[in-house]
C-alpha cells in the first residue's frame, strides 16, 4: 500500500488558504495567445498539424482548452459527486469522521473548480458561453451519461471508477505543472498568463484530492476478494477503452466542427482532420499523453500495487506496469 497523506493531514493542509484555489477567480485571457500547451491537444500529434497556418493552429488550441476545462468540470463536478456521496455511507469510511470531512471539503472544492473553470471559458469566449451555458463541447453521449450514473450505483461495491477519478485528477495537475513550468509554446508564442493562473491554482486542491482518492482506492477495493479485485480490473478495462479511443462523435471532434466553423477556409479539409483523429487510437505518442507515469505517478504506483491490474497495458498503452 501506498504512503498517503493522513486525513488530519489533509484536512490541515485544507484549512490554509494559501493552499487552496480561490474560490470566484477572475482573470483576463488574451484572445491572441495560446491557452494550453500544444502537447495537451489532440491534433498535435497528427502529421496535419505542422502544416496548419498560425491562426489556425493558434484557434486549434484556444478551442482545445476550453474543451479541457469542460472536461474538468464535467469529471469532478459530477462524476466525483456521484462517487463521493454513497462512498461516504460505507462501512469501512463512515465512522473515520477526519476522512469524511476531507471527502466533504473535496465536494465542495470541485464546486469551486466547476465555477472557476465556468468562468474562465465564458471569459475567454463569451459568445460561445452565454449565461447559462457552460458546455459546448462535452455533451455527454447517452451510454457516457449511463456510465457515470452506473458507476455510482456501483461504487460501494466495484469501486473502479475511483481509479480513473485518480488518475484523471492526476492529469489535470500535471498539466498545470507543465504551464507554470515552461510559459512558451513550441510553435504559438507564450501561454496566456490568466489562464495558466486558474490551472495553477487548482493544482493546489488537486494535489491533497490524490491522496483522498488513494485512501479510498485503499479502503473499498484494496480490502476485496481477489475475484471483486478482478471484477474491478475487467470493468475498469472495459470503460477504458472509450476514454483512448478518439471517434468521429466524440469532444475532440466537435472541437475541430467548431474549428470549421470559425475558419470555413479550412471546410474542405474536415475528413483529412477527422480521420487523422480517429487514427490517433494507435498513436503511441498520443496514447502515452492520455496516461504515463511522468504525468501521473501515484496512480501508477496504485495500479502496480493491483496484482488484478496486470494486463492494464492492453488497453493503457501508456502503462508501463513496475514490479513493486
Ligand atoms: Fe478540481
Ligand atoms: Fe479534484
Amino acid at each position: 500500500m501506498m504512503d498517503w497523506l493522513s486525513p488530519d493531514k489533509i484536512n490541515a493542509l485544507a484549512a490554509d488558504p494559501a493552499r487552496c484555489m480561490p474560490a470566484d477567480m477572475r482573470v483576463a485571457v488574451d484572445p491572441r495567445a495560446p491557452w494550453v500547451p500544444e502537447s495537451f491537444t489532440q491534433l498535435y500529434y497528427t502529421p496535419l498539424y505542422r502544416g496548419l497556418h498560425f491562426e489556425h493552429r493558434l484557434r486549434y488550441n484556444q478551442l482545445f482548452a476550453l474543451r479541457i476545462n469542460e472536461y474538468i468540470m464535467m469529471l469532478e463536478g459530477d462524476l466525483i459527486d456521484r462517487l463521493l456521496l454513497p462512498l461516504m455511507r460505507h462501512p469501512e469510511i463512515r465512522d473515520d469522521p477526519a476522512l469524511t470531512r476531507a471527502m466533504q471539503t473535496m465536494l465542495d472544492e470541485e464546486k469551486r473548480h466547476y465555477a472557476n473553470f465556468a468562468r474562465l471559458n465564458r471569459t475567454a469566449r463569451p459568445d460561445l458561453y452565454p449565461p447559462g451555458q457552460d458546455k459546448l463541447f462535452s455533451e455527454l453521449p447517452v451510454w457516457t451519461r449511463a456510465m457515470f450514473v452506473v458507476s455510482g450505483l456501483l461504487v460501494s461495491k466495484l469501486a473502479f471508477s475511483m481509479w480513473y477519478i485518480m488518475a484523471l485528477e492526476e492529469s489535470s495537475m500535471a498539466l498545470s505543472r507543465s504551464m507554470q513550468g515552461e510559459r512558451e509554446t513550441e510553435t504559438l508564442g507564450r501561454l496566456d498568463p490568466g489562464f495558466a493562473e486558474v490551472h495553477i491554482q487548482h493544482m493546489k486542491d488537486e494535489a491533497r484530492h490524490i491522496h483522498v482518492d488513494g485512501i479510498l482506492i485503499d479502503l473499498t477495493i484494496g480490502r476485496q476478494s481477489k475475484l471483486r479485485r478482478r471484477l474491478n480490473a475487467w470493468v475498469f478495462e472495459k470503460m477504458l477503452h472509450g476514454v483512448v479511443t478518439p471517434t468521429r462523435g466524440g469532444s475532440g471532434a466537435r472541437v475541430i466542427r467548431q474549428l470549421l466553423r470559425e475558419m470555413p477556409e479550412l471546410q474542405d479539409r474536415e475528413e483529412e482532420m477527422l480521420s487523422a483523429l480517429v487514427g490517433l487510437k494507435s498513436n503511441r505518442a498520443f496514447q502515452e499523453s492520455l496516461f504515463s507515469r511522468k504525468l501521473m505517478p501515484f496512480s501508477f504506483d496504485t495500479f502496480d500495487a493491483t496484482a488484478e491490474l496486470e494486463g492494464l497495458g492492453r488497453t493503457m498503452v501508456g502503462y508501463d506496469r513496475r514490479a513493486r
